[in-house]
């Protein structure tokens, strides 16, 4: 028997459990949240404001498919023919980021962009491997942003999605650099 004439074991004992569980729960998110701040300093940003900045990452995610799709095309010489079958399989894997935004997006009440960020083309292929390059670059900056701006919100769940998509641009950003035969550039922040 415990406090309250209620019996160890009994439904009503399991519920009360259940229900202390989940406040300690809750209450360790909560510290987690406020220590995250602490060490960051940073303000949390509002839903709008993250729906607003992930539409930017959409946009340049729309910007990497046409970009991949028209590159692993139009690419030309034998030396860059591993890399013409590296850059289609970034299409796809772009795609399924943007994929990934859009839900994110939608889940924080927003509407997912319909442009895409400015794709340059050029005739020569190491032009445009280093504009891949380039768009790798920054796109990896501004995920580093958001993982950051997602945790500090306690949007842990965005955060996750974020980190699995980072790590793929990565990939693509060492894919393009060894293609160029140079290290891979840094990301700056
Ligand atoms: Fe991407
Ligand atoms: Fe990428």
């Amino acid at each position: 028997m415990v406090a309250g004439g209620i019996r160890k074991g009994s439904a009503s004992f399991v519920f009360m459990e259940k229900c202390f569980m989940h406040r300690v729960l809750l209450r360790s998110q909560w510290l987690e949240r406020i220590r995250y701040r602490g060490m960051t300093n940073e303000t949390p940003l509002s839903r709008e404001q993250m729906v607003a900045l992930l539409n930017e990452d959409l946009a340049r995610e729309y910007q990497a498919i046409i970009a991949y799709v028209i590159y692993s095309k139009t690419i030309k010489g034998a030396k860059y023919t591993d890399i013409a079958r590296e850059l289609e399989a970034h299409a796809g894997e772009e795609l399924s980021h943007a994929l990934l935004i859009a839900n994110q997006i939608d889940y924080l009440g927003g509407t997912p962009i319909s442009t895409p960020k400015e794709v340059k083309i050029s005739s020569d292929s190491e032009a445009m491997l280093r504009f891949d390059l380039e768009n790798e670059r920054q796109t990896i900056g501004h995920y580093r942003d958001r993982i950051r701006q997602a945790e500090v919100m306690g949007e842990f769940a965005l955060s996750e999605v974020l980190r699995t998509i980072i790590v793929q641009e990565q990939e693509h950003l060492t894919d393009l650099a060894s293609a160029l035969g140079i290290d891979a550039p840094e990301i700056g922040n």
